[in-house]
C-alpha cells in the first residue's frame, strides 16, 4: 500500500494489545505483518486518565464490548524503545494517533517523523468516546482542519481511521480530497449497551453503560463500509472489522481491501489466529489455482454487484451428509421440507416444489453437516 509492502496482507489493529510491541512480536512469527499502536495522546486529559472499570464484556463467545478510552504506558515508550523493537523484525510500524487534540498530534507526528516510522494512523472514530466527548466520526469540519494541520507537518503516509456511520463516504472522500494516502474502516460500531440482569446495572463501567461493539458482531457492516469506500476512492482501503477466519480476509479482499487489520480475533484467541488465517489463505490458492497472489482478489466482487437478483435455483441436499437433524424443517416457512425415511440409514431432508430459494435452510444446518447448498 503506497510506498509500504507487506508479506501477508494481515496487519494488527490499535488497541490495549498494542499499548507495547510483545504482542506484536509474539504474533508476527505466525504471519502478521506489521502493527498499527495504541492510539497514542501527548496528554490525557483528565477525565480519561483512569479506565472505567468493567472495561470489556463479551458476548457470543466471538465478540465484545469495550470502554477503553485512555493510554496505560507513557507514549514515550514507543520512543524510548517500542519503535526500535518492532523495526529489528522487519515489519511496519504504524503510529496510530488520537484526532482530538491537534496541537498534540502535530507534536507528536514531529517527534515520531524523526523515528522514520511508516505511516500514522489517525484514530478519530471510536464510538464510545464519541458519545461522550463528541463524535468526531461525522465531523466533515473537524476532518477538515485536521487535515490541513497534519498535512502541513508530515509527507509520512497518513491514515485516516473511520467507523460506519450515515456520512462515512462523505468522510472517506474529504480525507482523500485534503491528502490522506489511506482509509482504515472500521474502528468499534456502536456504541452499545449490554445489561447484566441480575444486578439490573450495564455491563460495562462507563457513565451511560455505552461501549464499542467489536468482533464477529459487526463483520457484515465492516464488509460493507469496505465495499462502499473501495468503490468511491481512488486510495488504498484497509478493512478491519471481525475477521477471525481466512474467509473473512478474502471476503474482505473481494469487497476491495489492500490488506486487513484484526483485533479482536487476537486479543480472544491469541497470536496463533494469525497462524490459522495464513495457512488457511494458502490453502485458498493451492484449491483455486486461478488466482495467483493476493493481487488478483482485490475488488473481484464489484463486477458481480451490478444489478439485483431476482431468482435462484433451489436450494440442494448432499445425501450423504444429511444427518436426518430436522433442524431445517423448523426454519422453513413454506412447509418446503420433509423428513423421508432411509432403509438402514438415518432420514434424508427432501425439498419440494413449495420451496422458494430462501435458503433459510442452508443457514440453519449445522456446520458439521453442511447438508444443504445454496445453488447459486
Ligand atoms: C479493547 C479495545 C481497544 C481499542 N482501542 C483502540 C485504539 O486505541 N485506537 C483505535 O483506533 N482503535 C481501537 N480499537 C478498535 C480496533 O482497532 C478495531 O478497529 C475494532 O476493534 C474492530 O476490529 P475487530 O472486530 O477485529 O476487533 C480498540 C478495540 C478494542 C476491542
Amino acid at each position: 500500500m503506497g510506498n509500504i509492502s507487506l508479506q501477508t496482507p494481515l496487519l494488527l489493529a490499535s488497541g490495549y494489545i498494542t499499548e507495547t510491541p510483545e504482542f506484536f512480536l509474539r504474533a508476527q512469527p505466525y504471519g502478521c505483518s506489521g502493527m498499527i499502536t495504541r492510539s497514542l495522546k501527548q496528554h490525557v486529559p483528565p477525565e480519561r486518565s483512569r479506565i472505567t472499570s468493567p472495561r470489556y464484556a463479551i458476548f457470543d463467545t466471538d465478540s465484545m464490548l469495550n470502554c477503553e478510552w485512555g493510554n496505560e504506558k507513557p507514549w514515550t515508550d514507543w520512543q524510548d524503545h517500542g519503535i526500535r523493537q518492532v523495526k529489528e523484525t522487519g515489519c511496519p510500524i504504524i503510529i496510530s494517533l488520537s484526532g482530538r487534540d491537534l496541537d498534540s498530534c502535530c507534536y507528536l507526528f514531529q517527534v515520531f517523523d524523526e523515528m522514520s516510522v511508516d505511516a500514522f494512523e489517525i484514530n478519530i472514530s471510536c464510538s464510545h468516546s464519541g458519545a461522550l466527548h463528541g463524535n468526531l466520526n461525522v465531523d466533515l469540519l473537524h476532518l477538515e482542519q485536521l487535515m490541513k494541520r497534519v498535512r502541513g507537518v508530515t509527507k509520512t503516509p497518513i491514515w485516516i481511521k473511520l467507523s460506519y456511520s450515515n456520512l462515512l463516504i462523505p468522510m472517506a472522500k474529504q480525507a482523500e480530497e485534503l491528502g490522506a494516502d489511506v482509509v482504515v474502516c472500521t474502528n468499534s460500531i456502536g456504541p452499545g449497551m449490554l445489561i447484566d440482569t441480575k444486578t439490573t446495572k450495564p455491563k460495562l463501567g462507563i457513565k451511560g453503560g455505552g461501549g464499542g461493539v467489536t468482533g464477529k458482531a459487526i463483520f457484515p457492516i465492516a464488509l460493507w463500509c469496505v465495499h462502499q469506500l473501495s468503490e468511491t476512492l481512488r486510495i488504498p482501503v484497509v478493512g478491519c472489522g471481525g475477521i477471525f477466519t481466512a474467509d473473512n480476509v478474502i471476503q474482505m479482499l473481494m469487497a476491495g481491501a489492500s490488506a486487513v487489520q484484526l483485533y479482536t480475533a487476537p486479543a480472544l484467541k491469541g497470536p496463533t489466529v494469525f497462524r490459522k488465517i495464513t495457512a488457511g489463505l494458502q490453502r485458498f490458492f493451492v484449491e483455486n489455482p486461478k488466482y495467483d497472489s493476493i493481487n488478483d482478489l482485490i475488488g473481484l466482487t464489484f463486477k458481480k454487484m451490478d444489478e439485483h437478483q431476482f431468482s435462484s435455483p433451489r436450494p440442494v441436499v448432499i445425501e450423504e451428509r444429511c444427518a436426518g437433524c430436522g433442524i431445517c424443517i423448523q426454519s422453513c416457512a413454506f412447509n418446503a421440507l420433509s423428513m423421508v425415511r432411509r432403509v438402514d440409514k438415518n432420514a434424508l431432508a427432501v425439498i419440494s416444489n413449495n420451496c422458494i430459494s430462501c435458503n433459510a435452510c442452508v443457514g440453519v444446518c449445522p456446520p458439521k453437516f453442511n447438508a444443504i447448498k445454496a445453488s447459486f
